[in-house]
């Protein structure tokens, strides 16, 4: 089998009156209209339990989606059994038929789900319309398609066998069972990172973000219905350090992919080098983990161009985009005319419940986020700091903060280095002769590497930058906001803090997923 690569899938503009837009519409009606049990999944069973937990929308408490269904470490357990039970007839179906099942799964997103999933994503993690389209829709397909591309190009590398010897690789599986721990944030993520391990021939415990149950369960109803086998991906919710217990003190524990924070990277990578003389294999350890995205604008930057990179880059869904811009330089010959034409967007552009497809600007994900993010914006009016834009807060109704843009005098400021993965940008206003310092300063403040962009107009300045911030970024965007990775096109990841930098959606990433066997035969 040999899949050409694929077109990304086009995303859809749901104007009025479009067949979408109506679709979208009843599906959100239909979702409101019911209240969803959300329970685990494990070997092709719903597993329900009495420990229900209320799902609301982030900018609608009143109203309740739905109770997920947490369970405990047997279930754990359960799913492990269930992995280790599936392992040997899923490595052993031919590939074509593997990747059958998640192209068409691919294809049941891109039509019949397309709405559903959607207005999951909307509801249960309060995005608009545009953000969950290029999410749930079109990065879930576009992991889905190309990472079935990859894989055909990475079986069909075979070493070199002069004459009289066979020389070949096996691309096996890993030796026992993967763990998916997924974020809120993207919901094409959460499908990609059980999927991708599965395509390569891996049985799955998945444990989701509880704060992206809601369209988690639309995944589950598409691989179902792609004829995914039973206990291949086994979905769990059960609390964090309690699930971990389980999984990273099992023998067969052979690798995890992971997209989180930083810190509970670290304390999952340390318990496994704890345990590591447990296991059968050295685990496969992939994550993507915190971010302090950063714009760098150049006094040759168009100043319209760096408004829409900064309002874009660090407020689409409330910048709770792991590559969100949250700390930008401006030149101070830029300045003025840079916070105009920020301020003005800003003041356009509105806030409110999804459902009002106008609204830019939706809720943050739950209170734990809606504190930690004013406690910062709170304290930075305190140490003096200007707010530029926003500032103001509630939670109501629902989890709503305006898109805050604060500007500090010193480049160090907290929010200049602390991740706060809310809709704030702190912005340091530099000397136009202070290149150099400014630029060490940017690359020195954050532990962080994950995406950042230049706008710059002179070639040589634009050459210049790139190589001088090679480090800062594993996602570098050069006149363009730092968000919006497209499948295919932009591998996603980032080093030093950020991640293994193992690049979500490619072949890199796959190769993470297998394990070689090299056969030499003498013929
Ligand atoms: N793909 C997303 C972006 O680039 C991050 O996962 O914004």
């Amino acid at each position: 089998l040999s899949v050409p690569q694929p077109a990304n899938e086009p995303v859809k503009e749901y104007r009025v009156g479009s067949v979408e837009r109506t679709a979208l519409r009843n599906a959100l009606q239909a979702a409101k209209a019911e209240t969803r049990e959300l329970p685990m999944w494990i070997n092709g069973q719903s597993v329900f339990t009495k420990n229900k937990l209320k799902v609301t929308p982030p900018h609608e408490h009143a109203h309740v989606l739905g109770y997920i269904n947490e369970g405990d470490k047997e279930h754990v357990q359960q799913a492990i059994d269930a992995a280790l039970s599936a392992r040997a007839a899923w490595g052993a179906m031919s590939w074509e038929h593997r990747a059958s099942i998640f192209l068409k799964a691919a294809e049941l997103l891109a039509g019949p789900y397309r709405a559903k999933i959607n207005a999951a994503t909307m509801l249960g993690q309060s995005k608009n319309v545009y953000q969950a389209e290029i999410d749930s829709a079109c990065e879930l397909i576009d992991f889905l398609r190309f990472n079935v591309h990859y894989a055909t190009e990475i079986y069909k590398q075979q070493p070199y066998s002069p004459t009289g010897v066979w020389n070949r690789v096996e691309y096996r599986p890993l030796e026992g069972f993967v763990f998916a721990l997924t974020p809120f944030n993207f919901t094409a993520i959460a499908g990609n990172l059980p999927t991708s391990a599965a395509l390569m021939g891996n049985t799955v415990v998945w444990k989701p973000a509880y704060t992206q149950a809601y369209s988690a369960q639309v995944i589950v109803e598409v691989l179902q219905e792609s004829g995914l086998p039973d206990g291949v991906i086994n979905l769990i919710y059960v609390d964090g350090p309690e699930a971990g217990e389980v999984i990273f003190n099992h023998p067969d524990f052979a690798g995890i992919h992971f997209t989180g924070s930083t810190s509970v990277f670290q304390t999952i990578w340390q318990t496994i080098g704890q345990n590591i003389a447990k296991y059968k294999s050295y685990p496969r350890i992939v994550g993507e983990t915190g971010g302090k995205d950063f714009i760098f604008v150049h006094n040759t930057a168009n100043v319209d161009e760096a408004v829409v990179a900064m309002v874009r880059g660090a407020f689409e869904y409330q910048g709770q985009k792991c590559s969100a811009a949250s700390r930008a330089y401006i030149p101070t010959s830029l300045w003025a005319a840079i916070r105009a034409g920020v301020q003005e967007t800003l003041k356009s552009q509105k806030m409110g419940r999804v459902e009002e497809f106008e609204c830019l600007f939706n809720a943050v994900i739950d209170e734990r986020a809606f504190n930690k993010i004013t406690g910062y914006i709170d304290q930075a009016t305190k140490d003096g700091a200007t707010i530029i834009a926003g500032g103001n807060y509630s939670k109501e109704t629902g989890y709503f903060i305006e898109p805050t843009v604060i500007q500090v005098a010193d480049p160090k400021y907290r929010t200049m280095c602390d991740e706060l993965f809310g809709p704030v940008l702190t912005v340091y206003v530099y000397e136009d002769d202070q290149l150099e310092d400014t630029l060490t300063i940017l690359d020195q403040t954050s532990p962080y590497a994950l995406t950042g962009a230049i706008l710059a107009k002179d070639r040589a300045t634009i050459d210049y930058l790139t190589k001088r911030l090679v480090n800062s970024a594993g996602n570098f965007y050069i006149n363009d906001k730092p968000t919006g990775a497209v499948v295919g096109q932009q591998p996603f990841g980032g080093a030093r803090a950020s991640g293994t930098n193992d690049k979500a959606g490619s072949s890199l990433n796959l190769l993470r997923w297998v394990s070689m066997r090299t056969i030499k035969e003498t013929l």
